[in-house]
């Protein structure tokens, strides 16, 4: 990737389309029509079955008169083995429009499917470097329409794809524009489904993906790529990606809470699941940083903890992010206290009196506490020992670091992951 010693002016949004609404799945067939397809595939989540959600889908699909076929060996956070699985499915079957169906490891098994039918290879071959080769699709993909059950990944509306490699004890991603789906089928009916640990978990995500992107490092402090190609997906914050992620956090403010204590809280579940799509195209467009790069460590190196609402032991997503954020914030909030405590007071949802570093650390706890969640690393199981393994699987994100706003030294790493360890 080429890059010039000149600063960057230029950014830009590259969005997937958006449908949003109650009952807007009754106008899957409509859009499905539209992509002339011969044969689709489905790829569901096999547990959204007992929520009659598949049902619904395939009469859509059925009114449409288009032969379909169905995957649904969907692993819950994807690892190399299950998405190798997908991909020799991929290669063996004839379809030519994907509908993904699930939360956000549903839609990334889709988008692998998809760029192994089209590009060929092997799933490592695209894995981001230095853990694959890297390697970037070299056609246009097949349309993708992607349906979340849960409000969390933003997976329907982002370049990305993650993947979890225990036998190497990390987690990390396949990454590139043409990976976006084609279009975004948001039905607030079918959070129904998520139960309340899950939506707690998937809400975390979307604040963090929110916050992150609105303060990650500005996308003129970044040097001009040699060619537009070279330009990468993650831009910094820009003007466009700052609307899309405020949004996010004022609708999480006012809705987050709401829909993990009453599970039957359509309004606000519906709210949040229209945050994860919002939140997605604003990290899209600015990048996620340091929550997430300590993230997939802390995900990857112990499979012992079981949350609230999940069947087998695991760390998920949302919880192994959330747990740095407040210490990574106290850490970035030099770099542009103005922004900090507009997120912060954007969650409180009032103005905040005397604002200082602390500010948004003190809501995000706040957030913690109301739902019960792990009080830092120490109660997923981590001890001081695990340090050195936790730092050195953050620091190796250097894709993501590279967009935090201030420069992240192994020092800094340090210092968030042992704050971290007991958030209060
Ligand atoms: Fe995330």
């Amino acid at each position: 990737m080429g890059i010039l010693n000149i600063k960057e002016k230029v950014f830009g949004l590259d969005a997937t389309q958006l449908k949003f609404g109650q009952q807007s799945l009754n106008e899957l067939s409509w859009e499905i029509k539209k992509f002339k397809p011969k044969i689709i595939l489905l790829v569901i989540d096999p547990a959204l079955k007992k929520f009659n959600i598949n049902k619904k889908i395939i009469n859509q699909i059925k009114v449409t008169k288009i032969q379909y076929k169905i995957y649904q060996q969907i692993k819950i956070e994807p690892s190399l083995d299950s998405l190798e699985a997908a991909s020799e499915f991929a290669k063996k079957n004839k379809f030519d429009l994907i509908i993904a169906v699930g939360g956000g490891s549903t839609i990334d098994t889709a988008k692998v499917i998809n760029l192994i039918k089209v590009c060929k290879g092997e799933v490592m071959d695209y894995v981001n470097q230095p853990i694959g080769k890297g390697k970037k699709p070299n056609k246009k993909l097949l349309p993708l329409i992607a349906i979340p059950t849960t409000s969390g990944s933003g997976s329907e509306a982002t370049t990305v794809a993650v993947l979890d490699i225990p036998e190497l004890k990390l987690k990390t991603g396949i990454s590139h524009t043409l990976l976006r789906p084609s279009l975004a089928l948001v039905d607030p009916e079918l959070s129904k489904s998520s139960p309340s640990g899950v939506t707690a978990s998937a809400g975390l995500d979307v604040i963090c993906h929110a916050i992150e992107s609105y303060i990650s490092k500005p996308y003129f402090l970044r040097n001009k790529p040699l060619t537009p190609g070279d330009r990468p997906p993650y831009q910094g914050s820009n003007p466009i990606s700052d609307i899309w992620s405020l949004q996010a956090i004022e609708y999480s403010g006012k809705y987050f809470l709401r829909s993990v204590i009453n599970a039957k809280d359509l309004e606000a579940k519906g709210f949040m699941m229209l945050s994860a799509t919002l939140a997605g195209i604003g990290f899209g467009s600015a990048g996620v940083h340091i929550p997430h790069a300590c993230a997939y460590p802390i995900a990857g190196l112990k499979h012992s903890f079981r949350a609230k609402g999940y069947k087998t032991a695991f760390v998920p997503h949302g919880i192994s992010v959330f747990l740095t954020a407040p210490a990574s914030f106290r850490f970035t909030y030099s770099s542009n206290p103005k922004k900090h405590i507009k997120a912060a007071e954007l969650l409180k949802g009032s103005p905040i009196k005397n604002p200082n570093k602390e500010s948004l650390p003190k809501e995000l706890i706040r957030i913690m506490k109301k739902i019960n969640t792990p009080t830092g690393l120490k109660d997923l199981g981590y001890t001081k020992k695990d340090l050195p393994e936790l730092i050195s699987g953050s620091f190796k994100q250097q894709r993501l670091l590279a967009l935090s706003p201030k420069k992240v030294q192994e020092k800094d790493i340090k210092n968030i992951l042992e704050q971290s360890m007991k958030n209060w």
